[in-house]
């Protein structure tokens, strides 16, 4: 079972600038609640019930919204609003814990995993990275970080999300070689031969494109101790991974669902646009919204 899932939130979200000055670009709204929020959920749908956030002195309102607000949830109490104090406190099961460790320096991805070392223990666990929002297709039968989580209880091998992305964008992404060919139907998992940190498209072996969910054994720390900067200067996550299959192997799984990077202005909007759209409550009004803007005001 997958308990654990580790989410860096330390990075300075300069992509997002000037929306991201003096708030985390994870606590940006997507139609009603924060881009973390989204992700947490995302996780805890998959079974996580330990959340581990890799953060920064700068970043507090991230540990802030997890956390209890007393004074609020008394005054929302006083005054009878009781559909926003439901809200507040159905914001995590209380089988869920957050807890959360600092990468004081920014030296990469693979060093923000690291940082979480002592907490994940000797276990396997999940990595979302916060910047892209999973959604599953309406007729998707299991969510992305569930078959993830049981490929690997399966297997004992490490997995990672992929996706094809268009040829010229491969050198923005962690890229996948597959043991066999260099296409993958979605739904469909095979074994890694190696992982490259943003190739030229000259040199990517295909265009699977690493979308930042991984399900990895607690044996990456090791690999991540070893890890020399790369790409970038930093210490990639995608270099560790790359050491630890070409001695205990890994999987590459591509992805049924779709995915939205929140990390950049359009992707943001994209994503305000589909959650909106498929929002419970606010869905039907949204598109007549969209409707109505797009004749003259
Ligand atoms: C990171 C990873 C990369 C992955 C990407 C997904 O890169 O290093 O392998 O493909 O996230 O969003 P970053 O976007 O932080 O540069």
């Amino acid at each position: 079972m997958i308990r654990k899932a580790v989410l860096p939130v330390a990075g300075l979200g300069t992509r997002c600038l000037p929306a991201s000055k003096a708030i985390p670009k994870e606590m940006m709204t997507v139609v009603d609640r924060p881009v973390i929020q989204w992700v947490v959920e995302e996780a805890i749908a998959s079974g996580i019930t330990e959340i581990i956030l890799v953060t920064h002195s700068a970043k507090k309102a991230i540990e802030d919204h997890f956390d209890v607000h007393y004074e609020l949830e008394t005054e929302l109490e006083k005054r009878g609003k009781t559909d926003a104090l439901k809200a507040l406190r159905e914001l995590l099961p209380d089988s869920v814990r957050v807890i959360s460790v600092r990468q004081g320096r920014a030296l990469g991805l693979g060093h923000a995993i690291l940082c979480a070392k002592a907490v994940v223990g000797d276990e396997p666990f999940a990595v979302l990275l916060p910047d892209v929002l999973v959604a599953a297709e309406k007729d998707q039968p299991q969510a992305d970080l569930k078959q993830l989580c049981a490929r690997y209880e399966g297997s004992g091998k490490a997995q990672i999300l992929v996706d094809a992305v268009p040829t010229d964008q491969v050198d923005q992404y962690g890229i996948a070689e597959l043991m066999q060919g260099c296409e993958l139907a979605r739904g469909e998992g095979i074994g890694l031969r190696s992982v490259i940190e943003k190739p030229s498209p000259a040199l990517a072996p295909s265009n699977l494109a690493v979308v930042g969910r991984y399900v990895l054994p607690a044996e990456i720390f090791s690999y991540l101790e070893k890890t020399r900067p790369g790409a970038g200067n930093e210490i990639q996550l995608t270099d560790a991974l790359d050491a630890l299959l070409q001695s205990k192997g890994a999987e590459a799984y591509c992805m049924q669902g779709r995915t939205y990077d929140c990390g950049n202005k359009l992707g943001y909007l994209r994503a305000t646009l589909a959650y909106a759209r498929d929002h419970a409550e606010l869905g039907d009004g949204f598109m007549r919204l969209l409707d109505e803007i797009q004749r003259p005001l």
